[in-house]
C-alpha cells in the first residue's frame, strides 16, 4: 500500500499513544515466566509485539486478551512446554533475541525463525554468550536465524558486551535468571534498562567508567500487574512534525520518560526546541509525564552527535534526520543502524537525496545539509521506522509525497496514519 501525503497546516493532538514496544515485549515474557497471573494494560497493539504473544502461547502459555487488557497466566521459569513447530518472530528482533535467552536454559528443544529482514540480521552477538553460558544454539554459517536451540543446564558468567545493545543484555539477563549462580553483565555504554526495571532480583553496580549490572539464578518471579506507557519512540514522529509545522499544538500523554530514553528530547532541545513536559510520574517503576508541543517559529542549531549518546537515541535517529533538514545534522558512530530493520543509514541518505537534499554518507552515519525538502517517491524499504519519518518529511515538504509498502508502520505502530490523518491531506492506495 502506498501512501500520499500533501503538506500540513498543523497538528493537532492530544491523545495517549499505544504502549511502549520495548516495555511490553519485557512485560509479557517476564509475565510469563512469573508463578501465576499476571495483568497487562495498555501492551503494543504493533506486530512485532504480537510476535511475542504468539510464541509464547505455542511455549504453553495461556494469554487471555480483553479490550485493553492482556492475562497472561505464567508457569514459573522452567515451566514452558516445548513447541511442536518454529517459533516465528515475525519482523521482531527484540522477540528474537531475548526469547532465545529463556528458551536456551528450557529442558527441550526449539528453533527461532523470522521474516526475510529479521533472518538477515546479526545473532552471533547472542550466540556467542550464551554459548558461554553452557547454552547449545546453532544458526547459519553468517551468524543468523534460524537458531536451533537445545535447552541445557546454564551457568552464569561475567561479560563485557562488545556492543552497546538492550536486547543482548536482556537477553544475557533473561539467561541468567535461569542460570546456576550469579550472572555480571559489564557495560560501558549505558542502554535502555527496562529489564533491569522489571526484574527485582537485579543489581546494579554504578563505575566511572562503566556499570556491573548482575542478576542471580533461580529466584523465582512474583506476577505482576502492568500498566504500559505510552511509546516515547512513537510520540517521536509527531513531536517533531509538532516542531516543524506552523498550528501545531501536541499534548502526548502519560509518556514513558525512562532517562535510557529520553537522550531525543535533550537532543531537540539543545537545538533551540521547546518541550514541555507535565503530570510527571511514577508507573511500575518507569518514569512517564505529558509532553506538549507547540509550534515554534525560531531559527534551530545544527546539531553534531556521535558517541555515547547514539545508543540512547538509535531509534529516533531516522527522525531526527528530518529535524536535521531544518539547521543540518551530523551522526557518526552509528553503524549499528545499519543492522536495523533494514539499512537505516542508507535508506535515510537514499530518501533525503529524492527529497533533493546534499546528504553525505559514512560508514558509520551521514551528514544533512540543511534545506527544503521536495515533494518524491519515497522507498520505506519495509522499515516502520523509515515509513513514519519520511512521513513526517512529506508533511513539511513541498509537493506530495508518496511512500511505498507504508502497513510497515503495523510493526510498531498501526494507528499510526490515523493519527497522521487528522492533520495532513493524505490517501493510502
Ligand atoms: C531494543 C533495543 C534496541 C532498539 C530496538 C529495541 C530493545 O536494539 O533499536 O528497537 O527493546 O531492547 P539493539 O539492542 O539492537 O540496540
Amino acid at each position: 500500500m502506498d501512501a500520499i501525503i500533501s503538506p500540513s497546516n498543523g497538528f493537532q493532538l492530544d491523545t495517549q499513544l499505544p504502549g511502549d514496544k520495548s516495555i511490553s515485549h519485557r512485560a509479557a515474557l517476564i509475565a510469563a515466566l512469573a508463578e501465576g497471573e499476571s495483568t497487562i494494560t495498555n501492551y503494543s497493539n504493533g506486530r512485532d509485539c504480537l510476535s511475542t504473544l504468539n510464541c509464547l502461547k505455542q511455549l504453553g502459555i495461556k494469554i487471555e486478551t480483553s479490550q485493553n487488557e492482556l492475562k497472561i497466566s505464567g508457569k514459573g521459569l522452567k515451566g514452558f512446554q516445548a513447541p511442536s513447530e518454529p517459533l516465528d518472530c515475525g519482523n521482531s528482533g527484540t522477540t528474537a533475541r531475548l526469547l532465545a535467552g529463556v528458551l536456551a536454559g528450557q529442558n527441550f528443544d526449539s528453533i527461532l525463525t523470522g521474516d526475510e529482514s529479521l533472518s538477515g540480521r546479526p545473532m552471533q552477538r547472542i550466540i556467542d554468550p550464551l554459548c558461554l553460558m553452557g547454552a547449545d544454539i546453532r544458526g547459519t554459517s553468517s551468524g543468523t536465524l534460524p537458531l536451533t536451540i537445545r535447552g541445557k543446564k546454564l551457568k552464569s558468567i561475567e561479560f563485557s558486551m562488545p556492543v552497546a545493545s538492550a536486547q543482548v543484555k536482556s537477553c544475557l539477563l533473561l539467561a541468567g535468571l535461569l542460570a546456576e549462580g550469579k550472572t555480571i553483565i559489564r557495560e560501558a555504554i549505558p542502554t535502555r534498562d527496562h529489564t533491569e526495571r522489571m526484574l527485582h532480583n537485579v543489581t546494579i553496580e554504578h563505575h566511572e567508567t562503566f556499570a556491573d549490572i548482575s542478576i542471580r539464578g533461580g529466584v523465582p518471579i512474583a506476577p505482576k500487574n502492568i500498566s504500559i506507557p505510552a511509546d516515547l519512540s512513537s510520540a517521536a514522529f509527531f513531536i517533531v512534525a509538532g516542531l516543524l509545522t506552523s498550528n501545531s499544538d501536541i499534548c502526548l500523554r502519560n509518556v514513558t520518560l525512562n532517562p535510557t530514553r529520553t537522550a531525543f528530547l535533550d537532543v531537540l532541545e539543545s537545538a533551540g526546541a521547546l518541550i514541555s513536559i507535565e503530570n510527571k510520574s511514577e508507573m511500575h517503576s518507569e518514569p512517564v509525564g505529558d509532553i506538549r508541543i507547540i509550534s515554534q517559529t525560531r531559527h534551530f542549531k545544527p546539531l553534531q552527535l556521535s558517541g555515547n549518546i547514539i545508543p540512547r537515541i538509535i531509534d529516533e535517529i531516522p527522525i531526527l534526520a528530518i529535524f536535521g533538514t531544518r539547521a543540518g545534522i551530523e551522526i557518526k558512530d552509528a553503524k549499528e543502524l545499519r543492522y536495523k530493520e533494514t539499512d537505516r543509514i542508507h535508506a535515510i541518505v537514499t530518501n533525503l537525496r529524492a527529497m533533493k537534499l546534499r546528504v553525505d554518507e559514512f560508514d558509520d552515519g551521514f551528514k544533512v545539509f540543511p534545506s527544503m525538502l521536495h515533494g518524491a517517491s519515497i522507498d520505506s524499504y519495509g522499515d516502520h521506522r523509515i515509513a513514519m519519518s519520511f512521513a513526517v518529511a512529506g508533511s513539511i515538504a513541498d509537493g506530495t509525497t508518496m511512500i511505498n509498502n507504508s502497513e510497515c508502520v503495523n510493526i510498531s505502530f498501526p494507528n499510526f496514519f490515523n493519527y497522521f490523518q487528522s492533520s495532513v491531506a493524505m490517501s493510502l492506495q
